[in-house]
């Protein structure tokens, strides 16, 4: 199968895209990034995605290298290149090639870089059996609502994760409630209610836990998007995550401490339910 990145303007065999050594991106994580998994070759979600991405760009006042309207086109000739009906997009825009200097560049144009890969949906045990999760302690910057490219607390934190046979960390805040994961949302169920960190500077607002807590409220199922305390959390009937890669994931171990009797629970199994048939109504794809 063809493997081609689009990087700014150009589409290039992937072993042979390149950006520069200046590239604001790779000398000071100055960008923002999106991921958006599509089926079928349609994007999931893509409003919401392009929504937030847009939001993540005027954050930090860098100007899209491209015209809006231009993006989804664009993204359609990157998937027909690539030849995948099934995969996950990568959206990256940097604030440019630049001597290095910490304040912004004058006359830079931003560069945007566009790669597909494989979809990375969790193993069928997964879905069904559940994963395990650690804590950790939450080491980023505070303005966690910007999906910047900046991931180096991110990625320790799943380092620690991966060593422990886990599959994500979550990242407990200083005044010890859970924010998140380090690359996914994070919930828990008590007496029958979903219970998440609200948006906020603090978390990213997941495009899944968007979508999944609308579906939640529409079915009945009460939702209560507050921090909840480790403490908590221990004592929780059911856990879960949701990220675009990992759709609904039951989490049935949380450190040493197992969940709901270590199987994942109803309200788990309902909201599986509910996302994938979002899935299944928006791109024909059966998860
Ligand atoms: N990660 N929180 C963090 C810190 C994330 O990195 C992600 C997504 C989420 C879930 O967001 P969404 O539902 O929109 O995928 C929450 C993506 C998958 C990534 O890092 O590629």
């Amino acid at each position: 199968m063809p493997h081609v990145a689009y990087v700014n303007g150009r589409y290039l065999p992937h072993a042979h895209a390149m950006v520069h050594i200046e590239d604001r991106g790779y000398q000071f994580s100055d960008g923002v990034y999106e991921y958006i998994a599509f089926y079928n070759r349609r994007l999931l979600d893509a409003e919401l995605h392009f929504l937030r991405f847009n939001r993540s760009l005027r954050e930090i006042e860098i100007a899209s290298p491209v015209a809006p309207a231009a993006l989804p086109i664009i993204i359609r000739e990157l998937i027909a290149r690539n030849g995948r009906d099934n995969g996950g997009l990568y959206i990256q825009v940097t604030r440019g090639v630049a001597r290095r200097d910490h304040p912004f560049p004058k006359h830079t144009k931003s560069s945007l870089v566009m790669t597909v890969c494989a979809a990375k949906l969790p193993k069928e045990h997964e879905v069904k059996n559940g994963v395990k999760v650690i804590t950790a302690p939450d080491l980023r910057w505070a303005r966690r609502d910007i999906k910047s490219i900046s991931l180096l607390a991110n990625i320790l934190a799943k380092q620690q994760a991966s060593k422990h046979q886990a599959r994500e960390a979550w990242l407990i805040e200083d005044n010890g409630t859970v924010g998140e994961g380090a690359a996914s949302n994070a919930y828990i169920v008590s007496n029958g209610e979903v219970i998440t960190h609200p948006t906020g500077h603090e978390i990213l607002g997941g495009i899944t836990r968007d979508v999944l807590l609308k579906l939640a409220k529409k079915a009945g199922i009460p939702v209560a998007e507050r921090p909840f305390s480790a403490m908590e959390m221990k004592k929780a009937t059911e856990a879960f995550l949701t990220s675009t890669s990992a759709n609904v994931l039951p989490v049935v171990k949380i450190d040493d401490m197992t969940v709901g009797g270590g199987k994942p629970g109803p309200v788990t199994h309902k909201l599986q339910e509910l996302y994938s048939a979002h899935v299944l109504r928006q791109t024909g794809k059966i998860l």
